[in-house]
């Protein structure tokens, strides 16, 4: 996928029955057409989304390659599954699901080995933005998710910037302090990792009515929809606006 182009990932989380994703799929299929669109349903769905004109993306991976994690996914099945992308660090793994630092940076690093891409989410709680802390803990984020990975691996690793206050919430930060922040994200990873303009995307509450003024940010590089995924026809606008059919 080329980097200087926008993306829309779909993250659908826990939604949907399987009848349901088969009318998903009958729309979508026939609309969806960009290579800039990555979609991860619920893993028990994959196999039904693989092979289409967009990519497929899980919402959760574990770091080792085999063995007795009983309801776990490895990066090497997911890669043999013709997936190519995988969500890392969702603010809901961190919190419900108690992920530390060190268990997103090996799942990071056992994606990037198994030929996965990344989509390494990062983010602010809205305590931590009133204490003036959002650099701060984002800086925390990426340092340990991309300790001692070389250039080479990095490039294959898309930061989602989301603050955990706007994710489902309908509240979207100002577009300024959305534009600071990607700056600030941008020029830490070149500062620390010596990799330049990494795509930078934003998620929290994106929708069908906001896309138009979320686009217009200068530096993002695309947009991660949770909600909005999992309805058809807002997802297909949120598609058109941000990369084109
Ligand atoms: P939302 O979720 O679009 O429903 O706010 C975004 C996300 O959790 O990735």
């Amino acid at each position: 996928m080329e980097k200087n182009k926008k993306i829309v990932v779909g993250n659908m989380k826990m939604n949907l029955t399987s009848k349901e994703i088969s009318t998903y799929l009958k729309f979508v299929n026939k609309k969806i057409t960009s290579r800039r669109v990555v979609i991860c349903p619920t893993s028990i769905y994959v196999p039904y989304f693989v092979n289409q004109n967009y990519f497929v993306g899980l919402q959760n991976i574990y770091s080792e390659e085999k063995g007795a994690y009983t309801g776990e996914i490895s990066p090497k099945q997911a890669y043999s599954m013709g997936i190519s992308f995988v969500i890392v660090g969702h603010s809901e793994r961190r919190t419900l699901f108690k992920e530390s630092d060190t268990l997103i940076h090996n799942k990071v690093k056992a994606a990037l080995e198994n030929h996965l891409n990344v989509i390494l989410c990062i983010g602010e709680t809205e305590e931590e933005r009133s204490l003036l802390k959002t650099d701060v803990v984002i800086k925390r984020q990426i340092k340990s998710a991309l300790k001692g990975l070389d250039s080479a691996m990095i490039s294959k690793v898309i930061l989602a910037y989301e603050p955990i206050w706007s994710i489902g919430t309908g509240v979207i930060p100002k577009k300024k302090d959305i534009e600071k922040t990607i700056d600030y994200i941008k020029g830490l990873v070149f500062q620390e990792f010596l990799v330049e303009d990494i795509p930078v995307l934003y998620g929290g509450s994106v929708n069908e009515k906001n896309i138009e003024k979320l686009n217009t940010i200068p530096n993002v590089s695309g947009f991660l929809v949770g909600g909005a995924s999992t309805d058809p026809e807002k997802f297909l606008k949120i598609i058109e606006v941000a990369v084109g059919r």
